[in-house]
Parts: structure tokens; sequence; C-alpha cells
């Protein structure tokens, strides 16, 4: 199905590109995927869970039935993960990744990096994930949702943000999003790549769908770069591409300086 999109300079480094449906943007930020994995078979992918790029990973899986070898170098790193749960726990990051990505996709364990969730000691989990990020690092792509509150991976709105892996204390908005809604003791902390990680990939694609997250793409469009909405934070990156459906844009992309391509 063709879904023409209307693409948006947003920032030098930074375009928006608004298709009339999730499916639309679903299957661009695959395309971006699978084309970055041609050229560069060992590319590590940095990728988030949660609802926005389920059907992304779909479309990764029937890209690769069709070229089985796709993937057989692809690295992957884990975003972030509520503290707590493993992969045995439904709605942790790593059950997520195991079912979308890392079976269908062939990943084996040896090209697969993140946090786990249930370390006995979480400040040292995540000085071992900054330390693993400078062995296998740069992130060639990373793949990033947005939360309703503007936050990428964990980094929550703070006065401060941090560069590398951290613990965070999760917001109520975050304690609330659907992925741990049936975990019995809702995690109060999670692990993360800071937004150093972050904008030190070499590309960036950020996917926003749903009229839910409307409020906070036009806050994302119209503010300038704020501790308090980490996401525009991607306006100082050189290479970002935001994918969104036309629920999350409304009717008009609207903002202080945004323009069409
Ligand atoms: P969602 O989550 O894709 O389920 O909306 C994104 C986020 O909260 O970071």
């Amino acid at each position: 199905m063709n879904d023409p999109s209307t693409r948006y300079r947003i920032g030098p480094g930074f375009q928006l590109e608004v298709f009339e449906t999730y499916e639309g943007m679903s299957r661009k930020a695959m395309e971006i995927v699978s084309g970055l994995v041609r050229s560069k078979p060992d590319s590590l992918l940095c990728l988030p869970t949660g609802n926005t790029p389920t059907r992304t990973y779909e479309l990764l899986a029937i890209d690769r039935n069709e070229d089985p070898a796709l993937y057989d170098r692809v690295r992957i790193l884990k975003l972030d993960e509520w503290a707590g749960l493993s992969a045995n726990d439904e709605g942790s990051c790593e059950s997520y990744l195991q079912k979308h990505v890392l079976v269908p996709l062939g990943v084996d364990e040896g090209r697969y990096f993140g946090f786990d969730g249930n370390a006995p000691d979480l400040e040292a989990e995540c000085r071992r994930v900054t330390g693993l990020l400078d062995k296998i690092g740069p992130i060639d792509l990373c793949l990033l949702g947005i939360g309703v509150n503007g936050h990428l991976g964990l980094n929550e709105p703070a006065e401060v943000l941090s560069d590398t892996a951290h613990v965070v204390e999760l917001s109520e908005t975050s304690r609330g999003h659907a992925m741990i809604a049936s975990v019995k003791d809702r995690p109060r902390r999670g692990l993360t790549l800071g937004m150093g990680d972050i904008l030190r990939a070499r590309k960036i694609v950020l996917l926003i769908s749903g009229k839910e997250k409307r409020i906070i793409l036009r806050r994302l469009l119209e503010t300038g770069v704020t501790t308090m909405l980490p996401a525009s934070f991607l306006r100082l990156h050189p290479d970002v591409t935001a994918l969104c459906d036309r629920s999350a844009s409304g009717p008009h992309v609207r903002g202080n300086d945004v323009g069409t391509m």
C-alpha cells in the first residue's frame, strides 16, 4: 500500500515525515533499517520497545523472510529496561525484544547487548553497559519512541539529564505505561542509555504514532532545547528523521520554525 508522505524541516539536521497511516510510517522505518543493514551488515541498532515500533519489527521479520541472510551479522542493543524485570516477565523490554526482534531476525546471544533488569547491583549494571558501548559503539542507528511526557528511552523530564547509562526513578506517567500495567509489583525504577549515548548515534529515527502523542509532538515542534522535554535534545543531532502518522500530527503540522521540504 502506497502512503505518500509530507516532509518538514524542523531544524538543520532534523526532519519530520508525516504519513497518513501507522502502516505507512512503520514501512518507512523498516525501509530505513533494512537499507542501512544492506549497506552495513554488522550495523549496531539500538532498539526501543513499546506499542509504536511493533509493526516496524513485524515488517523487518517479513523483510528477513525475503532475504534470509540479511540480518545475520546485525548487532542489537536494548535501549532500556524496567528495574526488577527479566526475560521471564511479560512486561519486560527483554521479553518484548525476544519476541518481536531477536527470534524473528535470528539474532544470537553474541550479537545482542542490553541491561539485565534483574542485576543485583543496578548501578554496576549501568557501568557495565557503558563500558560495553565504549567497545561495541558507536550506535549506527538508534530507533526511538517518545513518551507522552517527552522522555526518550527512560530519560525522564528533569532539571538535569544524564550522559551515559544510568538508573532512573520513573515518573508516574512512565509507571502507567501499558507494558507494565499487569505486572504485580510495578517497577519504580528503570535502566536506560543516557542522552549522550543516544546523541552519539550516527543516525536517529524517532517514531511518533497515535493521537495521545499529539500534544507532545506539538511541544517538540514549538519549544527549544530543554531538559524538561528530553526529546528536544534531538534538535542538536545532525541526522534525525522523525516519522509520524496523521493521528499524531493532526490535520496541520505547526511549529515555530517548521517548513515543508
Ligand atoms: P509507546 O511508548 O511506543 O508504547 O507509546 C513509548 C514510550 O513511552 O517511550
